[in-house]
């Protein structure tokens, strides 16, 4: 199966799909990319095998790896360097989240040299982000964050001592490259992570605040499609139709959180930048705790998600529970004492979600008291 869309922007899909990596790049006016990519895949033969496909299309790439999960400024500066190095024309971001990220950071870098936390979308910074922007391409190796369909990037900055998000509609990647086969490798932990991202996209854009019944569509048939395939991919990681399964959901997920997310990345963020915990095992451990919190002022949205989690009982103990099956299955810890998370780290673990901008959007109010006790709970 091989598809192609324009929704959310242009997306190639489908086993194979890689091979039109060079013909995209061409079509954007692209000779010289960057291909910004991270450390861990550099072990794998796949950035090697993207680089051949880029030269033998006539490109000439030059590449950046010095990307770690959760990227930091300085990498973000390092990256815009390389980029002015190689006199690069483009930038074809190859990876998870991370490198993804990374990528459109630098596409920022380029041609604004504010202080990075100036460009901060709490503090109004997409209206910073007005000049040009080199194209960018982006390649999906994990089936997680959806970030080759979404208009933000996710940085740790260090003056501020947190994870930032970048947001501009201009960052919405020129084309996502979603070949599925680039998850083969996967490991099983690292995929049950990331599609515990992918769930929660789903999961917190259908139960956010706000009017968007299309988002809602893609967000219930996204959490289905997580919740059905998820477990072969992590039980067998060359099963082909469970990875495109989960590499559609996870481009779904960040199709429907345009209509906003909710507390559990609000939980999740200062979980990576406070105790290193990975961002889809914080999402993972802190969903049961959401959806019971959420469910005493929205129990109808709660209602609704059960059955597609695979509970019965439609309350919000059921929809965690249901959750909670399936991170047993997947093999992924339910508490976070088991992420190397600790009682004394709550105080500063709920200032930060609180200073997270993705809980204005859940459906219950959250005050800094309901944070810690969701931490606590989860502990
Ligand atoms: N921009 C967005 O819209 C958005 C949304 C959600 C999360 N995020 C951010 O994305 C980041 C997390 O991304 P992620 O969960 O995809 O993880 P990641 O990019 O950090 O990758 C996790 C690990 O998997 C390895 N890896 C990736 N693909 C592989 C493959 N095919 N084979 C073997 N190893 C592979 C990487 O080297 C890395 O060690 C976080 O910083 C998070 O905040 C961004
Ligand atoms: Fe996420």
């Amino acid at each position: 199966m091989k598809a192609r869309f324009n929704y959310p922007t242009r997306i190639l899909f489908g086993r194979g799909v890689i091979e039109d990596l060079a013909a995209e790049v061409w079509a954007l006016g692209g000779r010289r990319p960057l291909l910004v990519t991270d450390s861990g895949l550099m072990k794998t033969d796949i950035p090697g095998r993207i680089e051949k496909i880029l030269k033998d299309g006539g490109l000439d790439p030059a590449g950046f790896s010095d990307v770690s999960p959760n990227p930091t400024n300085r990498q973000v500066d390092a990256g815009a360097a390389a980029f002015s190095q190689h006199r690069a024309d483009c930038i074809v971001a190859l990876g998870g989240g991370s490198p993804l990220d990374a990528g459109k950071a630098i596409q920022i870098r380029i041609h604004h040299k504010e202080p990075f936390e100036e460009y901060d979308d709490l503090k109004g910074g997409d209206t910073k982000i007005t000049g040009e922007l080199p194209p960018l391409v982006a390649v999906p190796t994990t089936a997680g964050t959806g970030s080759e369909v979404s208009r933000s990037a996710v940085i740790s900055i260090a003056s501020v001592d947190r994870k930032v998000v970048l947001f501009s509609p201009r960052l919405m990647p020129q084309v996502a490259v979603c070949d599925p086969e680039l998850t083969y490798g996967l490991p099983p932990r690292i995929t049950a992570e990331t599609g515990m991202d992918a769930l929660s996209h789903n999961l917190e854009a259908y139960l956010s605040r706000g009017y968007h019944p299309m988002a809602d569509a893609i967000a219930m048939l996204g959490i289905c499609m997580a919740v059905d395939n998820l477990p072969v991919a992590v039980a067998n990681g060359q099963d082909v139709e469970a990875r495109q399964g989960m590499m559609m959901a996870a481009t779904m997920g960040a199709t429907a959180f345009q209509k906003g997310l909710g507390v559990i990345h609000s939980l999740a963020h200062p979980l990576s930048s406070v105790a290193g915990v990975s961002h889809g095992l914080a999402n993972a451990i802190m969903m049961p705790h959401a959806l019971r919190f959420n469910a005493q002022d929205a129990p109808d949205r709660v209602a609704d998600v059960a059955p597609a989690l695979g509970s019965e009982d439609v309350s919000g103990e059921g929809a965690a529970r249901a959750v909670l099956d399936l991170c047993r299955q997947i093999g992924l810890p339910t508490r976070l004492s088991e992420a190397g998370v600790t009682e004394s780290m709550i105080p500063k673990l709920t200032e930060k979600a609180m200073q997270d901008g993705c809980h204005t959007c859940n459906p219950r109010e959250c005050k800094p008291e309901d944070m810690a006790s969701l931490f606590t709970a989860a502990l």
